[in-house]
């Protein structure tokens, strides 16, 4: 059997990109929580969810910033995705399952950014967040592979 673009207007290709752009995003969110804790500099900003200079960047907590500003992002782009899986009609259950399943991991991620500051960088927490955010780059990757394969339907090798 031979497969074929669908027509971009079924709107399998937008949720390709939002896929693909969300799991650039996290990538980096990833790598930047990572500096932050090799760095040693998790507790700078000791505040959540706005630093105590408010929401315009400082040099003080710039990386921490930047983490939460990335972290909001990644958030936004993964609900729509999301969203664009459950308006699409070609989408199947799986892509629906595992953008749900990074929607909840993305909320609860977030959520616990907040108890790792409040809790001082507790071991366990810090421990937690990483494996979540694995959990969630897993199926933001999982979302991304399927997505590719929306936009393309089998069609018969002869025609
Ligand atoms: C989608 C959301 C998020 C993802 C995927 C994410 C991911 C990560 C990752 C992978 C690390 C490195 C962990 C390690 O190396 O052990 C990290 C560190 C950290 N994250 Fe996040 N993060 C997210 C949101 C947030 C939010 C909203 C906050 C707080 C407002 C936060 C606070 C922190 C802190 C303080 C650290 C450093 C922990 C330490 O010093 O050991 N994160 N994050």
């Amino acid at each position: 059997m031979t497969y074929s673009r669908t027509d971009s207007r079924d709107g399998g290709l937008a949720i390709q990109y939002l896929a693909l752009s969300t799991m650039i995003v996290l990538y980096s969110l990833m790598f930047i929580g990572g500096y932050i804790s090799a760095a040693g500099l998790g507790l700078t900003c000791p505040e959540w969810p706005l630093c105590p200079n408010g929401i315009m960047p400082s040099e003080e907590y710039l990386i921490e910033w930047v983490h939460r500003l990335v972290a909001a992002t990644t958030g936004v782009l993964v609900l729509a995705t999301m969203v664009a899986c459950y308006m699409n009609k070609n989408a199947g259950a799986r892509i629906k399952v595992t953008s749900s399943l990074a929607s909840a991991f993305v909320v609860t991620q977030i959520t616990l950014g907040a108890l790792v500051i409040d809790l001082k960088l507790h071991a366990v927490l810090v421990a937690i967040h990483l494996g979540i955010g694995i959990l969630l780059f897993s199926m933001v990757l999982l979302t991304t592979l399927f997505a590719f394969r929306l936009s393309k339907v089998p069609v018969k090798a002869d025609a």
